[in-house]
């Protein structure tokens, strides 16, 4: 398949594609060549300003968006949806040529993106409050009203899925939206904002910024008329949102952050079957994913063969072109990644965890890392507490249920857990007893638009997806009506 052309690489406000206020430029990298794509102009804090203002005025009491039918909303969801349907190969390959995920993955993400615009297309006209008996002569009922203009800072590891969870829910409410996306995949977010004025969208609803973080990020949910911030990215910049929503007007900020998530394998798994799922759970988008089942704990029993039948697994992984049909991994993102992957291997041999394979960055064009695997690790190494978000599995020995509990909940982190096993009963133990948003059982890393997905402790701050999501994207209003005695 051939690299597609780049249609948009202007900001999009109020409908209109326009260049930056100060002009500038920022190069997007293609991470499988290492070569530049394109040039993107590039905002900061005037053109934030000037977006949100937008969203704020497409927002005003009395707007086509405020006053329309929450049907009509729905409406334009699923012409968007459609949209994004019709052009799945071209996004697809847009994905693939900024992000380098493979294009399997990214035609898989599309289709999700679409799933999910028509998931809460359904929802905008079914998001009811209550009617609650209050004591005395009282009448009261709760209104789910949208909060008002959202910022939606993005990562680059899955570019459009997680812009579209966070576009859909938020437009399925009735908020208007500025989404930031990272500065190493701006094109597909560039070229949806093209679908929604194709849909047909008021201008000022969809708003993108392309720009650096510390600048449009930082200005965005530093913003005064910004009521909301959805992020989804690393714990350190998530904890820059939350004070810069302190130091502003405390808007309400959602957090979806990273994680260290456990994997237990029991000795009673089918071996083959927990080797290929513990396999799928990690080198999945080389890694680069946050809820990565990064730590493998093995029991005892079957440890020595599940480490050997891994190692086998992962040398047989197709690292390489993304676009090629059988390749399993793509590149890694950018540079800066890379290093910060390489020094956490290196930490790894340092620190004494066993390389049973890969631990080398694969030498030519772009950003390739071979697929490794660290057996003997324990759970004071770098490598099992820190975020690689690379292809490197850490396989780690346990002996019983309640030791695993204990030593899988020993993290900062709770986004997501799994286990692997036949018998019921250790199953709902780790269901039960691992504080993780999301745990799976006999299987790893569904994320379904259908049901919330969230972390415990610090991989974030509330939930998308599901119904749960709604009521982050609202505020809810309690209204009390004073009954006449008569008619009581
Ligand atoms: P990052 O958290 O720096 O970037 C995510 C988004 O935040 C980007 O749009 C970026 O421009 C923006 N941002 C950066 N600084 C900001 C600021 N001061 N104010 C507002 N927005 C800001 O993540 P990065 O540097 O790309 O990756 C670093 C690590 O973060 C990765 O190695 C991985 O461990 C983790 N990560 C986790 C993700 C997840 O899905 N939970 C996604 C991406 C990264
Ligand atoms: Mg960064």
């Amino acid at each position: 398949m051939a690299v597609p052309e780049v249609k948009y690489s202007q900001l999009f406000i109020n409908n209109e594609f326009v260049n930056s206020v100060s002009g500038k430029t920022f190069p997007t990298i293609n991470p499988t060549t290492g070569e530049k794509i394109c040039d993107i102009q590039e905002g900061d804090k005037a053109d934030i300003d000037l977006a949100v203002k937008a969203a704020k005025e497409a927002f005003k009491r009395g707007s086509p968006w405020r006053t329309m039918d929450a049907s009509k909303r729905a409406e334009y969801l699923l012409k968007l949806a459609d949209l994004l349907q019709r052009d799945v190969e071209y996004l697809a390959s847009l994905e693939t040529v900024d992000n380098g995920m493979i294009i399997t993955m990214s035609r898989g993400s599309v289709n999700r993106a679409v799933g999910m615009i028509r998931y809460y297309a359904g929802w905008a006209d079914k998001i009811h409050g209550k009617t609650i008996p209050l004591d005395g002569k009282l009448f009261c009922y709760t209104r789910y009203e949208p909060k008002g203009v959202i910022g939606a800072i993005t990562p680059w590891n899955f570019p459009i899925a997680v812009m579209m969870r966070k576009v859909a829910t938020a437009l399925a409410c009735g908020n208007t939206i500025v989404v930031k996306p990272a500065e190493q995949t701006p094109l597909t977010a560039l070229y949806i904002a093209s679908l929604v004025k194709e849909a047909g969208f008021p201008a000022g609803v969809f708003n993108v910024v392309p720009g650096y973080g510390p600048t449009a990020g930082a200005s965005l949910s530093e913003h005064m008329n910004v009521d909301m911030v959805t992020f989804t990215g690393s714990v350190q910049v998530g904890k820059l949102i939350q004070q810069a929503s302190g130091r502003s007007n405390l808007k309400h900020v959602a957090l979806e952050l990273g994680g260290k998530s456990p994997n237990v394998v029991f000795a009673d798994a089918d071996l083959d079957y927990a080797v290929e799922v513990s396999h799928g759970a990690l080198f999945c988008h080389s890694g680069q994913v946050c809820c990565a089942g990064t730590r493998t704990y093995v029991q005892e029993g079957i440890y020595d063969e599940f480490v050997k039948k891994s190692a086998e697994r992962a040398q047989k992984r197709i690292t390489g072109n993304p676009y090629d049909e059988k390749t399993e991994s793509g590149p890694i993102i950018d540079t800066d990644q890379v290093s910060k992957i390489m020094e956490l291997i290196e930490s790894g041999k340092n620190e004494g965890a066993k390389l049973q394979c890969g631990g080398k960055r694969i030498e030519g064009k772009g950003n390739f890392i071979e697929s490794t695997v660290f057996s003997e690790v324990t759970d004071d190494m770098k490598i099992a507490r820190e975020e690689i978000f690379g292809p490197v599995q850490q396989i780690i020995k346990f002996k019983t249920l309640e030791e695993v509990i204990d030593r899988a909940n020993d993290t900062e982190f709770g986004l997501a857990a799994a286990v692997i096993t036949k018998d019921i009963d250790k199953a709902l133990a780790i269901a039960n007893s691992v504080r993780a948003g999301v745990v799976w059982v006999n299987t790893y890393g569904v994320v379904d638009h259908h049901a919330p997905f969230g972390g415990y402790n610090m991989s974030g701050v509330g939930r998308e997806g599901g119904e749960e999501s709604l009521s982050e994207f609202c505020e809810i209003k309690t209204v009390v009506i004073k009954v006449p005695e008569k008619n009581s």
